[in-house]
């Protein structure tokens, strides 16, 4: 016990130093990427071309390859895993084995190499327990070790050499399929399974940059592309808690995490959609960021059918280590590949039975600008497989991001600024639904040009449970009755008054307000910024570990080219990017300021002071989701 604590210990300071080294070099080549230089100049495309044009929302067009994107475009080597790939799980009737694959170079005898598997279970969301311990060889002779039926999670282990481990990962094996049900029968044909297909960070630009084989695929496919999907709020929590419950951050905490416990009296979509005898299906290929983990304690009971995170529960405390960019291994593969793995092994299960899936992908293409080129092939992949394998005849599948970039120097120019606010989203459907529901699907058509939230995600996801909602009668009979709410099915008419206050998008994120350069030495935007730099620090006040900050430039700034106007007072909005110090902090804020008569009257934030730099390091000493990013530790 006591050897195991100093040896935890050996290891800390060992991380501790690894990490050190990682700052270091990550400064130190801060000079050599890309020096761009931070023109203060319209981005946006100044030709007719808009995204949105309602009498509510005009969205201007914008183009995935301006000059800024370009230079962020370097090329980049495939990124491998160093370790190889000595076994693989495989299901042969309904057997489960460990499956030697044999190394690439035959470098080893399997005499000198002995394993270990253990079988695990879930226990809640951050602990697994061992059900067995079993120490084994693969001999020339055997291939096939034969580990148990049905589902099955398992880490493995191999050394050589008394102790140097030449192989470590887990590995799963999925429950046994259901039984072939008859998608011939009315009861089939009448439902349509969801599968939101997330990518974390994907702008729609970005997507337009570098998933040209995905796009010429879905091209061929019934689909809907959407202009004006809009992020609601800052990162993945805040934007993905209004579509799978429906309520904002504040409201679902309220109504079910009051007490911080775990998440598990929040009614989530997968519930519903359970409920109607779907089965459901939860993966991320995350441990730390995942959506109820990151500064949350998750789920206690199991929330899904099937549960991806036991597995990178187990991969992050044993079987991870770290390759270029950072980026996580386990065994031979990145965290991504094994997601997409997860995920094509699923295929056949939904191809026999009605399922709810959410699927969220982030690995590499969250942090590093041009992984997304690695990550077009194993979509394609992914699509290809769901619609040969006729899953896309009977699914909705949302093919969506949550923000963009949100980190470094593309998230602090211009049109990354803009980006960041402007997620993907493409519905792809089977062709019959527009048969079926043929005032539904126009409206959902003729939506692709509104100003749409997460919120209406929920509220269409919510009509796929029903089904008969849509028919036309109904339809109509719910046009009669629409108000212009934050969340409206996207199988109804969007209507042409929704702004961004109506559909509860703060200031700060709303992709309606075209936004002018202005000169940053204007007194208004110097005052403009202070006053955010002030707010930051009335935010940070009750947590004397941080630091206070102060303003120390002032990058960008810009004014939305129209006011609105309340009696007479005048209401203008600026944005201001700005560098605190200490630390280096890059914010940007929105700032509305109330005029009288050429006076001003009022200023006030229009929404939350954002970052566009990591700032880990710098905040370890709160673990406050909503601070941290303003916590300079002492
Ligand atoms: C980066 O370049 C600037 C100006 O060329 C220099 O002042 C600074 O020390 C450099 N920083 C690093 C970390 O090399
Ligand atoms: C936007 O819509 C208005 C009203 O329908 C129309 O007059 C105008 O030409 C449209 N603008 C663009 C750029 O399409
Ligand atoms: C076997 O290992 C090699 C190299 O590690 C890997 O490329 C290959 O994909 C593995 N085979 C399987 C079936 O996983
Ligand atoms: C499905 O149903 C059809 C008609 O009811 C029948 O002809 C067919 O054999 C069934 N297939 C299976 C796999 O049960
Ligand atoms: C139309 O919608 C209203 C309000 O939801 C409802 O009360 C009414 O019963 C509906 N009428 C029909 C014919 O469906």
């Amino acid at each position: 016990m006591k050897r195991k604590r100093v040896a935890s210990r050996l290891f800390n300071i060992f991380l501790l130093a690894v990490l050190c080294y990682l700052i270091l070099t990550s400064l130190s080549d801060r000079n050599k990427t890309i020096s761009i230089r931070e023109v203060p100049q319209i981005y946006i495309n100044e030709e007719d071309e808009l995204f949105v044009n309602t009498t509510g929302c005009r969205i201007s067009a914008t183009k995935p390859l301006s000059l800024y994107a370009l230079s962020f475009m370097e090329p980049i080597e495939p990124v491998l895993c160093r370790m190889e790939q000595l076994m693989v799980a495989e299901t042969i009737g309904d057997r489960n084995y460990l499956v030697r694959n044999i190394s690439r170079h035959g470098i080893l005898s399997w005499r000198q190499v002995s394993c270990i598997y253990r079988e695990f279970v879930r226990v809640d969301d951050a602990h697994n327990k061992y059900i067995s311990l079993k120490f084994f060889k693969l001999t020339d002779r055997t291939r096939y070790l034969e580990v148990g039926t049905g589902l099955q999670h398992i880490r493995t282990w191999c050394w050589v050499d008394f102790g140097r481990i030449i192989f470590h990962d887990v590995m799963y094996f999925l429950p046994p399929l259901p039984q072939a049900t008859n998608r011939s029968t009315e009861h089939q044909k009448r439902k349509l399974s969801v599968m939101i297909l997330g990518v974390d960070s994907i702008s729609h630009m970005h997507y337009m940059r570098y998933f040209h084989r995905v796009a010429d695929f879905i091209e061929h496919l019934p689909h809907t592309e959407f202009w004006g999907y809009n992020r609601v709020a800052l990162n993945t929590y805040p934007n993905l808690i209004p579509l799978v419950s429906g309520l904002s951050v504040s409201e679902m905490e309220a109504s079910c995490y009051h007490d911080e416990l775990n998440f598990d009296k929040c009614n989530f979509l997968w519930n519903e959609f359970k409920r109607a005898g779907y089965s459901t299906i939860f993966a991320e290929d995350t441990d730390t960021a995942g959506l109820f983990i990151y500064r949350k304690r998750g789920f206690q009971k199991q929330p899904t059918d099937i549960y991806m995170r036991p597995l990178m529960t187990e991969i992050e405390s044993h079987s991870l280590y770290r390759t270029t960019f950072d980026l996580k291994c386990t065994g031979h593969r990145l965290y991504g590949e094994f997601y997409y793995d997860f995920v094509s092994k699923l295929i056949p299960h939904m191809e026999r039975q009605l399922f709810f899936s959410f699927l969220w992908n982030m690995h590499g293409i969250h942090d590093v600008f041009p992984y997304a080129k690695f990550v077009d092939k194993d979509y394609l992949s992914i699509l290809t497989r769901l619609h040969e394998k006729g899953v896309m005849e009977n699914t909705l599948i949302l093919f969506m991001g949550d923000h963009g970039l949100r980190f470094d120097k593309f998230a602090r120019t211009a049109p990354g600024q803009h980006e960041m606010s402007q997620p993907l989203l493409i519905a792809i459907y089977p062709e019959w639904l527009k048969r079926r529901f043929p005032l539904a699907m126009s409206n959902f058509e003729r939506n692709a040009r509104s100003l749409i939230t997460t919120f209406d995600l929920h509220e269409t996801l919510k009509d796929v449970i029903h089904l008969d909602r849509l028919t036309d009668a109904n339809v109509r009979n719910r046009t009669l009755y629409l108000t212009n709410e934050r969340g409206i099915s996207l199988f109804l008419p969007i209507p042409q008054n929704r702004n961004c206050k109506t559909a509860e998008i703060k200031q700060h994120y709303c992709l309606c307000n075209e936004l002018k350069s202005v000169s940053t030495h204007e007194s208004a935007i110097q005052e403009a910024a202070s006053f955010a730099v002030d707010r930051i620090n009335e935010l940070i006040k009750p947590y004397p570990q941080c630091r206070v900050l102060s303003l120390q430039s002032v990058r960008t700034a810009y004014r939305a080219k129209s006011s609105t106007y309340r009696g007479n007072y005048r209401v203008s909005q600026v944005m201001v990017r700005l560098k605190t110090t200490p630390g280096d902090g890059n914010f940007d804020a929105t700032v509305l300021i109330t005029m009288l008569n050429g006076e001003k009257t009022d200023m006030k934030l229009g929404g939350p002071v954002t970052r566009t730099d990591r700032y880990a390091h710098q905040a370890y000493c709160v673990q406050n989701y909503r601070i941290e990013m303003y916590c300079y530790c002492l």
